[in-house]
Parts: structure tokens; sequence; C-alpha cells
């Protein structure tokens, strides 16, 4: 009996098999549905059938990918190899099967699922938004492995094979149509339609001979590899992502050679598949997907929101939102700031949108209203005022009388207490925290800040409205600097101090590059403008039990406020640095690096012993999501286990005893050894 795959014959002779992964609400390649789909072909022998035509009952796409979470229980390369094979042997099997097979693609088609089809003789992508095709395999530090590498090539050519797999870039069924990865395209009413026909004409596959026998000669093959791999080097280093590296490496020598093909993909997507890279970041995977649930603990899905303050947080926050099709109102005391958010917005979905009528159905959504008219309608009210405690005060004092009894109540605050904000309320346990980060429209974390008293409604409906806009919700204790911002300041501080001891800012930030972080923290302090770094800094310095560096009131004393003003540690112009580039690695020192990262992870060690989040997991997903932090190595959490505790310990005893109390290990390091 089956459970995932459905077989039908029609009255001409072709088979339709459906695939609906019962235990799934996607379809996914997992063991049992790989072994039956291997039964199915054991049938499939004996019955004379004139072509199969391989579907999805699904109604959000065809299939997902492979097995994702299974990985993380693979440890050993032997292991990960005999899976690897065992699914070439299967797919192969569909492939020399005695008829033509079909692969009939709607929704998404990613991964393991687009490697499938690709083992079918054609396939036919239902034309419409919806329908995507990719190779995500290198966000999780691998790449195709189920013959996906080998396949690719035959069908659409050398270049655009490895574009495809080394970008791991969705693309539209035009762009698949265009590079000869799917055959046909038809709209949904005529699918099923075309599937049979081609089926029925046979014409002989489609196969990219153009350049192809040229690639498959060695020589050019190595001269194009040397270039790809250069270009490659200069995105991302090959200790950070070396999957991209072992694709190109993988091409370069196996490239014209389709069995030596097979074998070199399993060999090296298993080595890849258990290593730490790989494992580190479908943690992360896994870890957006755990932020995206905590989005499901309330079935609140608003679509009126009113917003007061069109700077440059409540301006971008209300066109996010008009942009992920909620009606939004926005306020303010000033018709500028409005008109200035009106046009920001305006760019903002040109940039996304690019078609006029979704542009000017996006900007219909937006109503400036500086009457706070949509105040009584909207479902979510958020305040982002300038930060002061009495304005906002007075302002939730005012709201609260306006509202309806379901509203729900939000502040974007970055440093003052849920509760000090609260006190006017007659209901404070309906007031939460969102905390967007600058900019909305990049920045996809979102803080859900609550206190002791919060109502647990409004926590689960302030994350489902996070996930409503597209963003990931973090719930966090209502504290200073709440998560993101408390465990970053560190960091930054020490860049400052390390600067005020003459260290180079170019040295800095290559340094914490080079560790895998996306931006150096003197170039983000720049960014962020060192005024707000600032005013963040003497908010956290108690906390931290530390003096905010005199460098940094130093240069907003002379308005070098960052990149706005033209010059902070760096020099700009027209928007970019214009200073030299960093001197010899030699003369860094040689603890540089482990001064940054250590400052930042004792704090998230203190945040934790905090409850500040929690759990470990629930921190390193923000951290990554929320800063950047390098996500092959995990989050910080993941950085310390993976380092040993007492060694990881043992450094920051050492740097404290170089450098001071800004290194004391706090005392959460005792709890984790207890973990
Ligand atoms: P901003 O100064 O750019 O904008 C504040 C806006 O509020 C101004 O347009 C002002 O006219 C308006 N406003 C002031 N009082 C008002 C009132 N009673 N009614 C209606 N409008 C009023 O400030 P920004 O940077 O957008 O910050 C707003 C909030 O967001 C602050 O609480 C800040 O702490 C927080 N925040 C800021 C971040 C940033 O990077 N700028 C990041 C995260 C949070």
């Amino acid at each position: 009996m089956n459970r995932h795959w459905r077989l039908e014959t029609d009255s001409e002779r072709i088979g339709w098999l459906h695939f609906d992964h019962q235990a799934q609400p996607v379809n996914i390649l997992s063991q049992d549905a790989l072994e039956e789909l291997a039964a199915v072909l054991d049938r499939l022998d004996k019955l004379s059938l004139g072509g199969l035509i391989i579907l999805s009952d699904k109604a959000n796409g065809f299939i997902a990918g492979a097995d994702v979470k299974a990985f993380r229980e693979i440890t050993r390369p032997a292991e990960a190899e005999s899976h690897i094979r065992m699914v070439h042997r299967l797919f192969q099997r569909i492939e020399t099967l005695p008829f033509p097979t079909l692969a009939m693609i709607h929704g998404y088609c990613l991964g393991g699922g687009l490697e499938l089809a690709l083992a079918c003789t054609y396939r036919i992508a239902e034309d419409s938004e919806r329908t995507r095709l990719a190779f995500p395999e290198v966000r999780l530090g691998l790449f195709p492995g189920y013959g996906g590498s080998v396949r690719s090539i035959q069908r659409v050519g050398h270049l655009a094979a490895m574009q495809l797999m080394l970008s791991g870039r969705s693309i539209n069924p035009r762009s698949a149509l265009k590079i000869g990865l799917v055959d046909q395209i038809a709209p949904d009413r005529q699918l099923r339609a075309a599937c049979t026909t081609l089926l029925a004409k046979a014409p002989p596959p489609s196969q990219n001979r153009l350049l192809q026998r040229l690639l498959d000669q060695a020589p050019v093959r190595h001269l194009l590899a040397h270039m790809l791999k250069r270009q490659t080097a200069k995105k991302v280093r090959i200790d950070h992502y070396p999957a991209l590296f072992a694709l190109i490496e993988h091409w370069r020598r196996q490239g014209g050679n389709q069995s030596g093909m097979y074998d070199s993909e399993a060999r090296r997507v298993s080595q890849l598949l258990t290593g730490e890279t790989a494992q580190n970041l479908i943690r992360v995977f896994f870890l957006q997907e755990r932020l995206k649930s905590l989005g499901h603990l309330s079935d609140f899905k608003p679509n009126q929101i009113h917003v007061i303050g069109g700077g440059i947080m409540g301006g971008d926050i209300a066109a996010w939102c008009a942009l992920n099709g909620l009606r939004v109102s926005l306020q303010d005391r000033k018709a500028e700031y409005l008109s200035n958010a009106m046009h920001r917005a305006h760019q903002l979905f040109v940039y996304k949108l690019k078609s006029k009528r979704l542009i000017q159905a996006a900007m219909d959504r937006l109503m400036p209203d500086p009457k706070g008219y949509g105040i009584k309608h909207a479902e979510v009210v958020i305040e982002a005022i300038y930060e002061d405690v009495h304005a906002k005060q007075a302002l939730f004092r005012a709201l609260e009388r306006r509202v309806s009894p379901e509203t729900l109540l939000a502040t974007n605050t970055s440093s003052i207490p849920l509760e000090t904000l609260g006190e006017p309320l007659a209901e404070p346990q309906r007031l939460i925290g969102l905390h967007f980060f600058n900019p909305v429209a990049k920045m996809q974390l979102v803080e859900v800040v609550h206190n002791k008293g919060t109502d647990p409604l409004a926590i689960h409906q302030g994350a489902a409205f996070v996930r409503r806009i597209d963003r990931l919700p973090l719930p966090v204790k209502s504290s200073p600097g709440f998560l993101v911002n408390r465990i970053l300041m560190p960091y930054l501080l020490e860049a400052v101090e390390l600067i005020e001891e003459g260290v180079p800012a170019s040295l800095i930030d290559r340094a914490a590059k080079d560790f895998g972080m996306p931006m150096g923290p003197v170039e983000l302090a720049d960014k962020v403008g060192l005024d707000i770094c600032l005013a963040v800094a003497e908010k956290l310095a108690p906390v931290y039990h530390t003096q905010v560096p005199d460098k940094l009131r130093e240069l907003v004393g002379q308005n070098r406020l960052g990149l706005k003003s033209g010059r902070g540690f760096y020099h700009y112009a027209h928007g970019k640095k214009t200073d030299v580039p960093p001197p010899a690695r030699s003369s860094q020192p040689s603890d540089l690096t482990e001064r940054l990262i250590f400052r930042l992870l004792n704090e998230a060690v203190a945040c934790l012993r905090e409850g500040v989040v929690e759990n470990a997991d629930l921190l390193d997903a923000g951290i990554v999501f929320g800063t950047g932090f390098a996500p092959f190595r995990g989050g910080p959490m993941r950085y310390i286990e993976s380092g040993g505790w007492d060694a990881r310990r043992r450094q920051l005893d050492t740097l404290e005893q170089r450098h001071g109390d800004q290194f004391r290990p706090d005392a959460g390091w005792a709890n984790l050894r207890r973990a």
C-alpha cells in the first residue's frame, strides 16, 4: 500500500504518478518516499506503458527537495555516500525506463526535486508567477548531489548549469524555457494536455550542443574553471564556503566524463555534507524555520495597520507593510516627513515590484494620514516617533482611548523599557515592542519585545504580524538593548578601543570579514551613524560595566557622524569609502579577531543567563539574522560549542589577563559547562 505515491493509468496507457507526501505539507524526497518510489518503479517494469508523467498533488508545488532534516543525522561520509549512490541508481532507473517520462511542474521545483525532473525525458512547467526552479544547495554548503550536477549540464550546457548551481538563484518558467531547463511552459488549464501531447509526439530529448563539445574538452574547461574560481574568490573565501570551490573543481576535473562525474559528485557532496560548514548552514536553515514557526502560534492576520511617526523607521515600516499587501495609514505631525516617506516608499515599490500596475496598487495601499483617522480601523498600531519617554507616553495615553479593544499596540523603541511606556495605559499587557532594524527592507529580523506582564496573546499576535510581512520574529525580554544591539555593541566598542590603540580601522574591518562577518565593525558603526552608536553605547555602558571610548565622543563632537556626514572613522565621497586599503596583515595584532569576537560571545552568554531569549538556538538565530554573524559558523553559541566550552573559556581568560576587565567572563559560562 503506497503512502506517498499513487499511480493511475489512463485510456492511452499513460501512467500518471502522483506525489503527495503524507507526513509533510510540502513534497520532499525523504527516505521512505524514495524507497516507495523504487517499489513503484518495480511495478512499472511490468506494465507496458506508453509514457509516464510525474506530478505533484500538493497545491504549493512539485517537489521542494531532499529531506534536509535527515542530513543532520548523517555523521560519516561513507553513510552520506551510500545514500547518494542509492538515489543515483533510482534516478538512473527513471532515466532508462523503456518509455518516455515527463515531469509536470508547478509551484516550486527545488534541489532534489529539480534533479528528479531532470532525470525525466521531458519537463513542462506551469507558466505562472509561483513556479520557481532552483538548485539552492550552495546555501546549505552543498552542491546538487542527486545527479543534478551531471544532468543539468547535459540539458542546459556547461555554463548555464554552472551559473544555476553556483548562484543558488531561482528562475521563473520563462527563463527556464530560454535556457532549456524545461521543454515547454503552459498555463495551468492547458498543462495536462501539453504533457500528453508532448509524450505522444516524443521528439528527441533536448540536448544543449552549443559550446557543449568545446567545453567537454579539458583544456577549455580548465581555463574557464580558473576564471570561475577567481570570480568566486572575490565574493567568498574557500574556507568559509568550500562548496562553491568543490563544485568548480568537480566540474573542471570531470566535466567531460559522465560516469566519472556521478562518482565525483557522490564523493564530494558526501564530504561536504558531513563537514562543519554544511552542518552549520543546515542548522541555520532550521533556525530560520523555527523563527517562522513562531508566527504560527496565533491565526492573527491583520490587513489594516496604522504607523505613527513617519521618520526613517516609521516611514520604512509603513512602506514595507504596504509592499506586503497590507493597507497602511501613516501619521506624522509634519507634512514634510510624510511626503519624504511616500517618496521613499515609491522608490522601494519601483525597485521591488517593477510593474506599473503593482507599484500603483502598493501606493494606493499606503495612505498619508496626518490626523490619524486610520487609528480606529487599525488591527495593529505601531509607534515610531522620536526616542523620548514623555512624548511616547503621552502618545500611548491618547492612543488607548481611540483604538478598538482588539487592536495590538506596538512600539519600535530601541531603548525605552516596555514597562515605562506601558505606565500610562489602563491595559499595559496589550503593549509589545516590535523592534525593526535599519534598513527595514534589508533586515530580516524583528524583535518582539515583551515583559512579565505582557499578555501572551499579544506576543503571539506580534509574531504572526511579523510573519505576515515576511520578516522573522524573535521574542525577547524587555531589557537594555534587547538582544541584537546588546550583543553587537561590545563588538563595536572593542573596535573603537583598538582604533584608540592605533590599529588602523581597515585592519580591524578586514579581520572581522576574515572571520565571516558581512561587514567590519568600523564600517558598520559609520553606516549606522556614530551619533546613534554613541547614544546606544551610553545607555548600555552601565550594563557592560564599561566606559564609552573617548574616541567615539570626540568624533561625534566634531560632527564626524559616519557615512551620512561624509566623514566618520573613514572618509566618504558620493556614499563610497575613499580610504586606502588595509596595510599588510603582518602589522595586525595577533589577537585582533579574538578581541572583537570574544566581546560579542561573552555578551551572548550574559544574555542567555539573563533569559533575554528563551534558549541558545533562538539566540543564535537572532544574531545570525539580526547581524549577519557568519552563518557558516552557526551563530555565537554554536561557535562556543564547536570550539569546546573549556577552550573558549580559556581564550577569554587570556584576553582578560592581557587587556582587562572588559573580557571578564560572565557568570553564565558556568551554566554552559553544566549544560
Ligand atoms: P526620526 O526622527 O527619523 O522620526 C521620528 C518621526 O516621528 C519624525 O518624523 C517626527 O516628526 C515624528 N513624530 C514625533 N512626534 C510625533 C507625534 N507625537 N505624532 C506623530 N509624529 C511624531 O526617528 P527614527 O530614527 O525613525 O526613530 C523612531 C523610533 O524608532 C525611535 O523610537 C527609535 O529609537 C526607533 N528605532 C530607530 C532605529 C534607527 O536606526 N533609526 C532602529 C530601530 C528603532
